[in-house]
């Protein structure tokens, strides 16, 4: 039987995000900001974050996927769903649910930058910096967290879990 332990409550992470929303105001006084997010885990975390911010914001969707079925990452990075639009010359925020390895946003980044935007940066909920494998300078941090696989709030395991409020970590 797998159990689920509260790591992040969901006042928790709404408190964080309306921080990280005028931050990213201050940073981006005029706008627009286009607000990128990586289906499926960033979806909530993009919902919440553009409606944290004042500062006009577009949003759009990628689809990447490095992870199967399991806990760890294949190290296969494939590009899913590409932007419907051009980035030239926009202020670009990568918003993602969390940086593991690091492997799936140093590809993403790499990806972008040949598109020309005015400026990228990254929005992550979630850290875990004793994972990384591949630099990724994230400017934007919800929580640090020890290396523990964690569910709830746009993660999945398997495809579950990803409509609970808070962050849990997931004990098999
Ligand atoms: P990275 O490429 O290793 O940095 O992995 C990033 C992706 O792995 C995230 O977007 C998540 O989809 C997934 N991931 C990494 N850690 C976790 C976790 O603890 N729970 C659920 N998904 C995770
Ligand atoms: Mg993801």
């Amino acid at each position: 039987m797998s159990s689920l332990r509260v790591l992040i409550s969901a006042e928790q992470i709404q408190a964080r995000i309306r921080e990280l929303g005028a931050e990213i105001d201050r940073d981006y006084p005029q706008g627009p900001v286009y607000l990128i997010a990586i289906l499926k885990g960033a979806c909530f975390f993009l919902a919440d974050l553009a409606r944290a911010m004042k500062t006009p914001a577009r949003i759009e969707f990628i689809g990447i996927s490095s992870y199967g079925r399991g806990k760890t990452s294949s190290g296969e990075v494939k590009l899913t769903k590409d932007l419907d639009v051009s980035i030239e010359g926009h202020d670009v925020v990568v918003v993602e649910d969390i940086v593991d390895s690091g492997v799936t946003l140093n590809y993403l980044l790499k990806v972008f930058e040949q598109r020309k935007p005015k400026s990228l940066r990254i929005a992550a909920l979630l850290d875990k910096p004793e994972r990384r494998q591949r630099p990724v300078e994230v400017h934007y941090v919800g929580f640090r967290i020890p290396d523990e696989f964690v569910v709830g709030y746009g993660l999945d395991y398997a495809e579950d879990y990803r409509n609970l409020r808070d962050v849990c970590v997931l004990n098999d």
